[in-house]
Parts: C-alpha cells; structure tokens; sequence
C-alpha cells in the first residue's frame, strides 16, 4: 500500500468521526473545522467507533489524573484528531501535546487551523505571549505542536521530539496509535515500539487495532480492504491478543494489557453506554459483536519510577 493510499485513510477516519458525533455519539465541536461531512454510516460503524474513542479516552483519563497532567502525550499518526482541542476544554492538557503524521496530513490540519478561528483561537488561548507559529506544514506553540515525520524513521522523530524546548525525555509520556501501527511493516512498527521503549523510563503505549485477523471474520475483513485498495501490512502482530502484548513486552516495555473492544465496551461507564444505544436501531447486534471482537485496545508500561502503573493497570 502506498503512503498516500495510508494518507487517506485518515480521511475515512474523520468523517466517520465526524458523521458518529453528528449523530450524538460524543462531543467534539472542532472536527467539523477539519472534515467534511460525509457519507451516512451503518450503526454497526458508529458504535464501534463510540467504544473506541471512548475506551482510548479513558485509559488517557487515568493517566492524566494519576500524573495531575504533569505529563507528555504524543499521539503518532494522528491524522484530524482534535485531541488537543478536547482536553483544552475539559480543563485537563498535559505540558506538551505532539501529533505526529506524514508531511501531506500535517499540511492540511495546520492549514486548517491556521484559517479557522475555532482552531486557531483554543491554540492561542493557551500560548500566553508566546506566539503561535504555523509553518512549513507544522505548528509549534508551547502546548502543542503538529509535527512531520516518517514513522518508520525513528531517529528523524527523535530529532524533532530534541527541537521542542520544553520537551523532557525523564518526564511520564504517552504514546497512543490508533489504527496506525497495522499500516507499517512489523519490524518497522517494533522499531518505533522499541526506539519508545528504550527513551522512556515513565511511559504507557495506547494503541488501538485490529485483532484475529486470520478468523474467518478476519479473512472477510482483510479481504474487503484490499478489494479497497488498502493492504495492512502490518497485520502479522495482529494475529491475537498476545501477539499484540508480545510486541511491545519483547521491545522493551515492562508488560502490556490487550482487551478485545467488545470488552472494553462493557468496562466503559454505564449510562454513556446506556445513552448511545438508543440513538439508532441496531437490528444486527451479530455484526457489531464481530466488529468489536475483531478490534483490540493494548496498553503497555515502562515505569522506572513507579509513576504510571497505577494509573493504567486497569480501566
Ligand atoms: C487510519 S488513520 C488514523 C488517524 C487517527 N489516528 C485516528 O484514529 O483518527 C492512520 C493515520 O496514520 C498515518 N500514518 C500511517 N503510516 C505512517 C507513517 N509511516 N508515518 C506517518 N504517519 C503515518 C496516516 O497518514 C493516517 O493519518
């Protein structure tokens, strides 16, 4: 698959976003500034992405509040995501926010921002005197930056992450991937594991994607994205939940839990759960259990200094 078919696949990610919070999924006033709307998605879809950005905000959750925010997140092929605009408003920003995606993702988010208020203007609220700087498809402010990089290059991450005045290697950190770490070759996706392992004493790797992917389910799955065009060449570790622990406990990092989304949506909270699933009729609740059973949520530790077990151990 080529980089700028694995581009727009953050295209198909926004505007299902954006369509599930147009339903009333969850909130999120500032995708509409990224993405158009778009085509109407089954239920099945909108659910399934409910759970997880839902599951993935909530390990995020604990680890902000565990670590009282003095902590970095660095959300690698984050494509629209407008995580940076979401914890700004729940009053919970970490010191230091960096997205990471290919130069062509980057371009347009920061050009985005760049000409629409709504975006902008959270971004400058939190940049005291310090200006804002958009350039060169990145932007850089002392909270957050939006930065270019190849993950299969990890000395060129390790660089930019050096350029950020503020950015302190000792300091607990968060990785999350969220359906990114499939679209790379495995030994290039443990090389970044390990570069993260390995320059982090305090830190926790969220990472959300596919699982049982030879199941028949799977096959089906796998089939119908490459009719799409779209080949996951990393699907190897995504062969069950251990080998997706695996990867990351054998690339340095301390232990790793992996959950089947169909879990993870019974541990998240009760009457939000309760809420969503009466915005659409499900009549093939079949299908959504096999979606969710076919995706993971995996969360790995490395903690030196006992700081961030605690705050992930469990959701
Ligand atoms: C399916 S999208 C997910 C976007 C976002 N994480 C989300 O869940 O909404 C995958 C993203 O990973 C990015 N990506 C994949 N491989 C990459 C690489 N080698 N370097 C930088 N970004 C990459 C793509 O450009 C895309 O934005």
């Amino acid at each position: 698959m080529g980089d700028e078919a694995v581009q727009s696949t953050n295209d198909d990610a926004s505007q299902c976003k954006r369509f599930a919070v147009q339903k009333g999924y969850w909130k999120d006033p500032y995708i509409q500034y990224l993405v158009r709307s778009g085509d109407r998605r089954a239920p099945e879809i909108n659910r399934g992405y409910f759970a997880r950005v839902r599951g993935i905000k909530v390990l995020l959750d604990q680890f902000l509040e565990k670590t009282k925010c003095s902590c970095q997140v660095v959300n690698f092929g984050a494509g629209f995501d407008t995580l940076f605009w979401k914890l700004k408003d729940e009053n919970k920003l970490p010191d230091i926010i960096v997205d990471f995606d290919f130069r062509a993702v980057t371009s347009r988010k920061c050009q985005y921002v760049k000409v629409r208020p709504p975006l902008l203007d959270q971004v400058k609220a939190v940049s005291g005197s310090e200006a804002v700087q958009i350039e060169n498809a990145e932007l850089h402010s002392p909270k957050y930056h939006i930065m270019w990089a190849d993950l299969r290059n990890t000395s060129q991450i390790e660089s930019k992450l050096r350029g950020i005045d503020n950015f302190d290697f000792s300091k607990p950190t968060v990785f999350i991937t969220e359906c990114v770490l499939v679209y790379l070759q495995p030994d290039k996706s443990s090389e970044l594991i390990k570069w993260a392992a390995e320059s982090f004493a305090n830190s926790v790797f969220i990472n959300y994607e596919q699982v049982h992917m030879s199941d028949k389910f799977g096959q089906v799955m796998v089939s119908n994205l490459r009719g799409r065009r779209c080949e996951l060449e990393g699907i190897a570790p995504c062969q069950d939940l251990d080998t997706q622990k695996l990867r990351f406990v054998s690339n340095g990092f301390d232990d790793a839990v992996a959950l089947e989304m169909g879990e993870v949506y019974r541990y998240l909270p009760a009457d939000e759960v309760h809420r969503v699933e009466r915005l659409e009729f499900l009549d093939e609740t079949e299908l959504l259990n096999q979606l969710l059973q076919h995706y993971c949520l995996c969360w790995a530790w490395k903690d030196k200094d006992q700081i961030v077990t605690e705050a992930v151990i469990a959701l």
